[in-house]
């Protein structure tokens, strides 16, 4: 699809038409491969404007149903993602699952969910992306905060949750992020959360509407797209280029209705690595004034950057910006503690509280109390500055590692020096997900670039996570990728 494709849900005529055809392809009598009618003729056929057309042919192309091919017109994907969800029992393709699972009587929802499921069953060793090194946590030190606050537990601590987490980790994290990622907020703004997945849950309850849209990056971490799956929020890809996610020239926007949320990673784009720049950051934030639309920052990993100044936060560059910035202990703590924090605009922070503990009966505030201490008496700052040159070290070596053996363009051309993960560049023709499935085979884990495309038009690549790996490890387990490689 076109860089500009936004889905037009809220006109009933397009939404008739799109339901019209996305119905004939789901039942099968619009076959895959099927050339569909320009848009100019169906248009005249059925008497409608050829605007109506082309949103409704976007929507589908936006959706996986239809794909344009230049040059010889618009036809019916051959991966039409309904099309076998619609079937009463589906089939679990994950190569990486345990077997296929049959699962009868799931909701489109949860089928749709299932169908697209990306989580890997195995989350450490080499090159596992996104995990940072566990074998460093301080876990003394923790369990010493920890030990105490247990001797004397506060009966509230025990309870129910309230009100967005526990005050004196509000506080910590509001001070952390005002410090190291320029956030313009206080506690009364920030709610704590089981991490970025739930972040992104009660953002799309709270303010979607179902028929409106989101603008995705393209490609994108795969967990947003499973939220956003079983929300009724249509998902658009926006292209992302060396400045970061684009954004469409202004004729088009004029023309489109405007999308409800705006998912980014502005500090260390997922998964190509780069930093959306400031003129695009001041076009982003315009474009969602003008457009009354949310801008979701997700910050996952900007602790992490081995060079340069630190990239202060989107939500921090103006006053009033209409931003929710979503965080994450995942990186910096450990994943399995499922922490991570949002900071609201005011007007907004106290609904989402409630609306949090409505929704989620959330808990785990003896966790929160010991994560706070942890944070006010310095421990996670110095963790952080520990980690930091340790992850800078693992990268060199991987990158070295890639430029010696498959030359300086296999590193992928907007990576910047952050983050916890490099993207190893393959030739088009080659199927990543194979190459993939033969290194997990070898007791390699590396995930293909292609799956964090939603549009055909994927760029081929590996993803190979360095954090978790110590140094003397990195080579054997390049060599052992390198002989999957070939
Ligand atoms: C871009 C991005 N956002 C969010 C997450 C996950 O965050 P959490 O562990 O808080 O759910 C990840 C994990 O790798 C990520 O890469």
């Amino acid at each position: 699809m076109g860089p500009d494709g936004v889905a037009s849900l809220s006109r009933p005529l397009n939404r008739a038409l799109y339901a019209c055809i996305r119905g004939a392809i789901q039942e099968g009598s619009l076959a895959p491969a099927t050339r569909m009618p320009p848009q100019r003729d169906l248009a005249v056929e059925l008497g409608l404007s050829r605007n109506t057309v082309m949103f409704a042919y976007e929507q589908l192309m936006a959706e996986g149903y239809l794909t344009a091919r230049t040059g010889s017109g618009t036809f019916v994907a051959d991966t039409a993602p309904e099309r076998f969800l619609n079937a009463s029992v589906i089939v679990a393709t994950d190569p990486q699952r345990q077997g296929a699972v049959p699962m009868p009587g799931l909701s489109p929802r949860g089928q749709r969910l299932i169908a697209n499921a990306s989580a890997s069953s195995t989350q450490w060793g080499a090159f596992m992306p996104g995990v940072p090194d566990l074998a460093r946590f301080p876990h003394r030190r923790y369990a010493q905060i920890a030990a105490k606050l247990w001797r004397q537990p506060h009966p509230e601590w025990l309870s129910y949750s309230h009100g967005g987490g526990l005050p004196a980790l509000r506080e910590a994290v509001a001070a952390h992020l005002r410090v190291a990622r320029s956030v313009q907020c206080d506690a009364s703004q920030v709610l704590i959360t089981e991490g970025i997945h739930q972040a992104i849950d009660l953002v799309v309850r709270m303010l979607g509407t179902p028929g409106e849209t989101a603008w995705v990056e393209e490609p994108a971490y795969w967990g947003i797209r499973g939220v956003l799956e079983v929300s009724d929020i249509g998902m658009v890809p926006r292209p992302v280029d060396a400045e970061g996610m684009t954004l469409p020239d202004t004729g088009a926007v004029l023309r489109r209705p405007a999308p409800r949320f705006i998912f980014v990673t502005p500090s260390h784009q997922y998964p190509l690595g780069a930093v959306l720049s400031l003129k695009r950051r001041r076009e982003l934030l315009e474009f969602a004034r003008r457009q009354g639309s949310w801008i979701v920052e997700d910050d996952y990993d900007s602790e992490f950057r081995f060079s340069g100044q630190p990239i202060p936060s989107l939500q921090g560059l103006e006053p009033d910006a209409p931003v929710i910035y979503i965080g994450t202990f995942s990186k910096t703590l450990y994943p399995g503690l499922r922490m991570g924090y949002m900071v609201l605009p005011k007007p907004i922070a106290a609904a989402f509280q409630t609306a949090h503990a409505e929704l989620y009966r959330a808990g785990h505030l003896m966790t929160q109390a010991t994560v706070a201490e942890f944070m006010q008496a310095g421990d996670y700052a110095a963790h952080i500055r520990r980690m930091r040159p340790l992850y800078a070290r693992r990268r060199a070596i991987l990158a070295g590692l890639i430029e010696q053996y498959l030359g300086p363009d296999a590193l992928h051309e907007h990576a910047s020096n952050a983050g916890l993960h490099l993207v190893l560049r393959l030739p088009d023709g080659v199927d990543d997900a194979a190459v993939a499935a033969r290194a997990r085979e070898q007791g390699i884990m590396v995930r293909p670039l292609s799956r964090y495309y939603m549009t055909p038009s994927v760029q081929r690549g590996l993803l190979l996570g360095y954090a978790c790996v110590p140094e003397e490890s990195i080579a054997p387990a390049f060599h052992t990728l390198m002989r999957c490689l070939h």
